[in-house]
């Protein structure tokens, strides 16, 4: 749920799409007599069917202009990061392709290639309707024209599905429906029980911030060095094996919040103005409410939410000052002003170590963030910054391979 909520996010214009392809792909499937645990997959990889979109290349699309299918093959590619989304891999990397390509693509097993279908017409049907004019002569036009799709572009028996499952108004009417989460989460459940119980949260840290940090060249191995970062210094700071733990996850998904922001103003080549700077600013308070969606998460989604705030009370969203602010906040809040120093921005060079934590402990010393840990980190800032290369290195190998032309 969380995964689909922050994918609502990249595109506000498409708020909701990804929620109703995952109900129409449930309920295809459901149509189509398959059992439980293969419509809780057909709903899930309808929710995370853009996952590969990234908000950028390919744009949006029309039912009568196919998309090309480079980010489905990175959506892919991004599932298959994660155990608990692995088995979405094959069919959402096959969901933009026709029939004729579908059924003779290598490797593909029968249900694969047929959910990649239900998700690539729940997709369709989807961008058919508009959420502005009435929704029944939308509904018969979508299936007029979906009837006229041949057996190259569509599967026959997922055709005749839909036929069936879209006679009745219900299909339309929940696709729209007020209560989608609940329904979605019924659909999904004997998926996501399985998935929760196996669920890496290494894994998961790495699949999220791989989305985020694949969304701006200047920032595109940000998660890993903070998460490094924070993780080294959480160990020298004497903290609890679980804490370090967190603090590494927290680290990794910090700014996941910058899925809502949009990418002209990531990857804006100058300093932004300030209307856009305001809007910049949200993702922190974006990725606290994303990751307070998560169960278990309510401290790390705090500490992350928290990572502009200053203990002088001139940081963002809350303004919070020192007393709420626990150590894990601060502790990351210098981490990510660390690495933050250390790469490239659009407006400035980086800056080495030595002149980094010098601004660090600058800022300390006005009362922004906390001595303590500044102190620390400059106490180990040698291999504490050969951690952050290494880890911003091992990140660049990765997203590189995500989104290779093969
Ligand atoms: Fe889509
Ligand atoms: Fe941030
Ligand atoms: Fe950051």
């Amino acid at each position: 749920m969380a995964l689909s909520a922050a994918m609502d996010l990249i595109d506000p214009g498409l708020a909701y799409h990804h929620k109703r392809v995952g109900m129409m792909a449930g309920n295809l499937a459901a149509a189509m007599g398959l059992p439980p645990t293969e419509i809780a997959r057909a709903t899930l990889a309808g929710m995370l069917h853009d996952i590969g979109y990234l908000g950028r290349d390919e744009g949006a699309w029309t039912p009568d202009e196919r998309p090309t299918d480079r980010s489905a093959r990175i959506g892919g590619r991004i599932l298959s990061i994660a155990g608990f989304t692995r088995d979405l891999s094959i069919p959402v990397a096959h969901h933009h392709l026709p029939w004729a390509q579908v059924k003779g693509a290598n490797g593909l097993s029968g249900n694969d290639a047929i959910l990649a279908q239900i998700v690539h017409l729940a997709d369709l049907t989807d961008r058919m309707l508009d959420r502005v004019s009435p929704l029944h002569p939308q509904a018969c036009a979508a299936r007029v024209r979906i009837d006229a799709f041949d057996e190259n572009a569509l599967a026959p028996s997922v055709k005749a599905a839909f036929a069936r499952a879209s006679a009745a108004d219900a299909f339309w009417l929940e696709a729209a429906a007020i209560d989608l989460d609940r329904r979605l989460e019924r659909l999904a459940a004997p998926a996501a029980s399985q998935a929760l119980i196996a669920a890496d949260m290494t894994e998961f840290g790495r699949l999220y911030s791989i989305v985020v940090d694949a969304r701006s060249v200047f920032t595109a191995t940000h998660s890993w060095g903070v998460a490094a970062v924070a993780e080294a210094m959480g160990a020298h700071a004497g903290f609890s094996h679980d804490t370090v733990v967190a603090l590494e996850l927290a680290g990794q998904l910090h700014d996941v919040g910058k899925l809502a922001i949009d990418v002209a103003i990531l990857e804006k080549p100058g300093k932004l103005t300030p209307d856009e700077f305001a809007a910049m600013r949200a993702h922190a308070y974006y990725t606290e409410v994303l990751l307070r969606r998560v169960p278990g998460f309510d401290d790390l989604a705090k500490w992350a939410g928290d990572h502009h705030e200053q203990l002088d009370g001139n940081g963002y969203p809350h303004r919070h000052t020192q007393d709420d602010l626990p150590p894990e906040a601060r502790l990351l809040s210098v981490a990510d002003r660390y690495v933050a120093m250390t790469e490239d921005r659009p407006y400035r060079r980086a800056f080495t170590p030595g002149q980094a934590i010098e601004l660090i402990e600058a800022d300390a010393a006005k009362g922004t963030i906390d001595t303590r840990f500044a102190a620390l980190l400059h106490d180990h800032l040698d291999a504490i910054d050969g951690i952050r290369r290494e880890a911003q290195l091992e990140e660049q190998r990765f997203v590189a391979q995500i989104l290779a032309d093969e």
